[in-house]
C-alpha cells in the first residue's frame, strides 16, 4: 500500500527544498521525480538520441542507465554508474528535461519508476503531475505555486551561491524568460500536464519563506489526519517526529 505526499508545482515554486526539509522532519525519504527527467535528458545528450524520433527513444530507455538511490543522506541519481547529481542542474538540462519530459514514453517510463518506488516505503515526491496522475491516491496532495517573478527571483538568487560558473553568467531576465518558457511546455503538454488535482491544497508561496511553507503542510497533514482514521493511524508516528514543528504555527494566515 502506497503512503505518499505529493508536492506538485511550476519551476522554482520551492517544491524541492520543501520537500527535502518535509521528508526530513518526518523522518521519511524525499523524491525528486525532476531529477529523473533531467537525468534522461542528459542521458540522451549523450547518447546523442534525437528527441524527435519517439520510437527510437522509446527503444533506448531501458538501456538508458538510469538508476535513482534513495537513503538517509538525499536522492543520488546516476546514469550507466556515474553519479549526474550535479551534472543535471544547468540551464541546458532545465530546458531539455522538459523537451524529453513531454514525450509519452518517457513518461511512462519514470512514472512506473515512481509508482515503484512509492509502493516501497512512505515518501515525499516532489514533480508536476504527482497528485493529479501518478499517485492519484496520495495522502496528502499539495500545490506550490507563486508569481513567475518571484520564482525567478528565487531561481536567480540561488544561481548567485550555486557553484557552476555556467549558471551565474544568466541574467534576472533570462531566468524569467527561461521559467515562463517551462511553464509554457509544462503546463500545455498533452499527457500529464502540470496541475493541480482536485483534492491538492493550493499554497501560494509568493511572501511565505521555507519554514512558513512547511509549518503550514504540516498543520495541514495534522488537520487532514485528524478527520480521517486510516491516514491518521498510519502517519501518527512520523507526525509526532517532527518535533521541531510547533503546531499552531502552520495555521497563521489560512
Ligand atoms: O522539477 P525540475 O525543474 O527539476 O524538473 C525538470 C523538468 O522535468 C520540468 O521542466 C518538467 C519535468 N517534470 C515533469 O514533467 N514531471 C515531473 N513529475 C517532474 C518534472
Amino acid at each position: 500500500m502506497t503512503h505518499a505526499i505529493a508536492i506538485d508545482g511550476l519551476s522554482g515554486a520551492g517544491k524541492s527544498t520543501v520537500s527535502r526539509l518535509l521528508a526530513q522532519y518526518l523522518g521519511i525519504h524525499y523524491l525528486d521525480t525532476g531529477a529523473m527527467y533531467r537525468s534522461l535528458a542528459y542521458a540522451a545528450k549523450e547518447a546523442r538520441i534525437n528527441l524527435t524520433q519517439e520510437d527510437q527513444i522509446k527503444d533506448w530507455l531501458p538501456a538508458s542507465g538510469l538508476e535513482i538511490v534513495l537513503d538517509n543522506q538525499g536522492q543520488k541519481t546516476f546514469i550507466h554508474g556515474v553519479d549526474v547529481s550535479n551534472l543535471i542542474r544547468t540551464p541546458e538540462m532545465s530546458r531539455l528535461s522538459s523537451e524529453i519530459s513531454a514525450l509519452p514514453p518517457v513518461r511512462h517510463y519514470c512514472v512506473a519508476k515512481q509508482r515503484e518506488l512509492a509502493n516501497q516505503k512512505p515518501l515525499v515526491l516532489d514533480g508536476r503531475d504527482i497528485g493529479s496522475f501518478v499517485l492519484p491516491d496520495a495522502d496528502f496532495k499539495f500545490y506550490l505555486e507563486a508569481t513567475a517573478e518571484e520564482r525567478a527571483k528565487r531561481r536567480w538568487l540561488q544561481m548567485q551561491i550555486d557553484a557552476d560558473p555556467n549558471t551565474k553568467t544568466q541574467s534576472l531576465e533570462q531566468v524569467l524568460q527561461e521559467i515562463r518558457s517551462r511553464d509554457i511546455n509544462d503546463s500545455n503538454r498533452k499527457l500529464a500536464p502540470a496541475v493541480a488535482a482536485e483534492d491538492a491544497i493550493v499554497i501560494d508561496t509568493t511572501k511565505l519563506n521555507l519554514d512558513q511553507v512547511v509549518d503550514r503542510i504540516l498543520y495541514l497533514m495534522q488537520e487532514k489526519a485528524n478527520t480521517n482514521e486510516i491516514t491518521k493511524s498510519f502517519w501518527h508516528e512520523y507526525l509526532e517526529k517532527a518535533q521541531v514543528f510547533d503546531y499552531d504555527k502552520g495555521k497563521e494566515e489560512i
